[in-house]
């Protein structure tokens, strides 16, 4: 028998505007066949780029296109709710939306940029996390497509980044937000096993999207990483979707609160 990933759900991703990880997430998402995907971003005009892409390519997709900051608890409440009344469900959730924030050591980080980072990056990916559990653990399992595996009510997967597990030079914000979204991860994949949602996290490492080439200063911020990654280049964000798409399928059905790291080996430095 030929198995291939089915995603009869619906999916929703956070940041997914632009040429970025969560672009090419809900992009892949629409080339393997999920037809009902809410994509929302904090730019309208780079959501407007993704959706447009969907839509030549993949024109059977049905989308919800919402601009607004994951950051606002009000804003995500309504998003996640607009998406379960418009598509009925929510099975694969992406939350993605993220900033990398100045290179600065903690002696020199004013509150308000670590409060932006966190703001965004922790706080942001648990009210979005938040609200996609409560509507998962109200829905019905989908029925397995594979016979061989359980079905499953829903799959949170959280965009962490290898600066969650290892230190960088400069980045106490930025490490920390992302080592809180592992923490988090882990404990929501313990809290909602028995409701049969499985919650796990990607930690990309560098990966070349505007985040990382948006201008000269960033680029050379990150080419050490780069140079220290055994596979020394920058990943694609298309790589980083690909284990996404992984983790939310029913491949990964076993797998629970799981850190899995896509960085061109730079951890194992
Ligand atoms: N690119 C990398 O090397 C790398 C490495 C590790 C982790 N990550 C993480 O991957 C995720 C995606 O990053 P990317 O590299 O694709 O960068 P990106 O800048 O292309 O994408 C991030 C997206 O999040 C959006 N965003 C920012 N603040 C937001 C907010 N408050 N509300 C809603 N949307 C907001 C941005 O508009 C942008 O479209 C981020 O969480 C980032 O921290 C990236």
């Amino acid at each position: 028998m030929t198995r291939t990933y089915t995603f009869p759900g619906v999916a929703i991703i956070t940041g997914a505007g632009g040429t970025g990880i969560g672009a090419a997430v809900a992009k892949s998402f629409a080339s393997a066949g999920c037809d009902r995907i809410a994509i929302t971003d904090l730019n309208p005009t780079s959501l407007n780029q993704t959706e447009q892409a969907i839509r030549e390519s993949y024109p059977q997709t049905k989308l919800l296109v919402r601009a607004g900051n994951v950051a606002d608890e009000q804003f995500v409440e309504s998003f996640i709710s607009e998406a379960v009344t418009v598509f009925g469900r929510l099975d694969y959730a992406v939350n993605c939306a993220g900033i990398l924030g100045q290179s600065l050591r903690s002696t020199d980080t004013s509150t308000e940029a670590f409060d932006q980072i966190n703001n965004v990056n922790y706080r942001g990916c648990w009210l979005c996390s938040r609200a996609e559990l409560r509507q998962m653990i109200k829905q019905e399992s989908l029925p397995s497509h594979d016979p061989d595996r359980v079905p499953q009510r829903g799959a949170v997967v959280n965009i962490a980044s290898q600066l969650g597990i290892v230190g960088r030079p400069n980045g106490p914000a930025y490490c920390s937000s992302k080592a809180a979204i592992i923490a988090m991860t882990r404990s929501d994949a313990i809290d909602y096993s028995k409701d049969d949602i499985r919650v796990n996290c990607v930690c990309p490492g560098v990966i070349e999207t505007p985040m990382t080439t948006h201008n000269e200063e960033v680029r050379e911020r990150l080419r050490p990483a780069v140079d220290i990654a055994p596979m020394k280049r920058m990943g694609r964000p298309e790589e980083v979707a690909d284990t996404v798409l992984f983790l939310c399928s029913t491949f990964a059905s076993f797998i629970q609160g799981h850190a899995l790291v896509v960085d061109g080996g730079y951890i194992i430095n």
